[in-house]
């Protein structure tokens, strides 16, 4: 059985749904803090699902999880990651990520549970010293966010070395899309990432677009858009790479290619079939200018590549945006 940690929020939900449509059993452990009971409901419909409503910042909530079920594999999604808010209430983000995390490695350790797939992040490059980045790239996180990710693949390291505990650290760009199916989808809120935003704008909420004086094709940020579904294929070649006995990695999953605000925000128009109200600002501290994963060691050792495009993201980002209204105002 495969536990996931942060099953109901948006990445986690799209790794389950992947799972029980390959007849994996699945168990889900979630506070529901940022993720929806909603979203657990949708899922169970497509196979054996259980959920465990709890926060890993409670030892024996996550140990109840192990203690009743067969568990051989953990994929570990569950984590606060708004980076403003990191800067803003650092406590909150270590006590949750880091102490959460520890909770989590030693639950595991007491049941004998020894393979685990990590949601890190490109934030723990901190500002690129060169483009696209690859996994040898210096990690200088600039933001507790992204401190505390780059802390737990440290603990993973010295676990692993210490007590034969396996990771795979998938590093992350900027996650788009949605389930092609407009069953499940990004539920957040605040909404902090930019296609929803652009998505969502209206003439009294317009999308504030943040610096177009970058040096970038177009002088607005460049970014890597990985597909939520193509992420999702890659966490299960992670686990049969731990499943096969591989040992502890780290690999960056991204497609190679960036896009700019402008692009996204006229892709986005282009989706709507409308236009979309935009004021432009001044730039926000601490955007890098270009963000792009080198993604060869995922595609060499997981072979694992992405086949969505940046408009496919958009699309069922937005198909998903109306499916969610609809059953909102129900
Ligand atoms: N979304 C992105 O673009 C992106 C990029 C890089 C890395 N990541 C990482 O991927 C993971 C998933 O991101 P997401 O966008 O799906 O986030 P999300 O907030 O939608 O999902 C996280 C889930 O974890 C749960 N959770 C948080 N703390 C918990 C705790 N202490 N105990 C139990 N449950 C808890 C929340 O309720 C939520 O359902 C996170 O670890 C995030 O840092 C996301």
């Amino acid at each position: 059985m495969i536990l996931v940690t942060g099953g109901a929020g948006y990445i986690g939900s799209h790794l389950v749904m992947a799972l029980l449509e390959q007849g994996e059993n699945v168990i889900v452990f979630d506070s529901l803090e940022v993720g929806h009971i909603e979203t657990i409901e949708t899922l169970k419909k497509y196979g054996n699902l259980k959920f465990v409503q709890g926060n890993l910042k409670n030892l024996d909530d996550i140990r109840g999880a192990f203690l009743v079920n067969k568990i051989d594999t953990v994929v570990h999604f569950a984590a606060y990651s708004q980076v403003a808010e990191s800067v803003k209430n650092p406590q909150k983000y270590y006590y949750n990520n880091v102490y959460g995390t520890l909770n989590l490695l030693n639950a595991m350790l007491e049941f004998g549970v020894k393979k685990i797939v990590f949601s890190s992040t490109a934030a723990t490059y901190g500002e690129p010293e060169y483009t696209p980045i690859d996994e040898n790239h210096p990690q200088h996180p600039i933001n507790p966010y992204g401190k505390t990710k780059l802390m737990i693949e440290h603990i993973m390291d010295d676990y692993d070395t210490a007590y034969g505990l396996k990771s795979v650290r998938l590093r992350y760009f900027n996650v788009a899309g949605a389930d092609s199916k407009a069953r499940i989808g990004e539920w957040h809120e605040p909404e902090t990432h930019l296609i929803p935003n652009i998505l969502k704008a209206t003439s009294d909420k317009v999308f504030k677009m943040f610096g177009e004086d970058y040096d970038t094709k177009d002088g607005t940020c460049v970014r890597d858009y990985i597909n939520v579904e193509d992420l999702a294929q890659a966490h299960i070649k992670a686990i049969d790479y731990l499943k096969q006995g591989g040992e502890t990695n780290f690999f960056n999953l991204g497609t190679n290619d960036g896009s700019s605000v402008k692009e996204v925000f006229a892709a986005c128009e282009k989706v709507k079939g409308e236009s979309i109200p935009l004021e432009v600002c001044p730039r926000r501290e601490g955007d890098p200018a270009t963000l792009v994963a080198d993604n060869k060691k995922a595609k060499d050792v997981l072979s694992w590549a992405p086949e969505k495009d940046l408009e496919h993201s958009i699309k069922t980002a937005y198909d998903w945006e109306k499916e969610l209204k609809s059953r909102i105002s129900e």
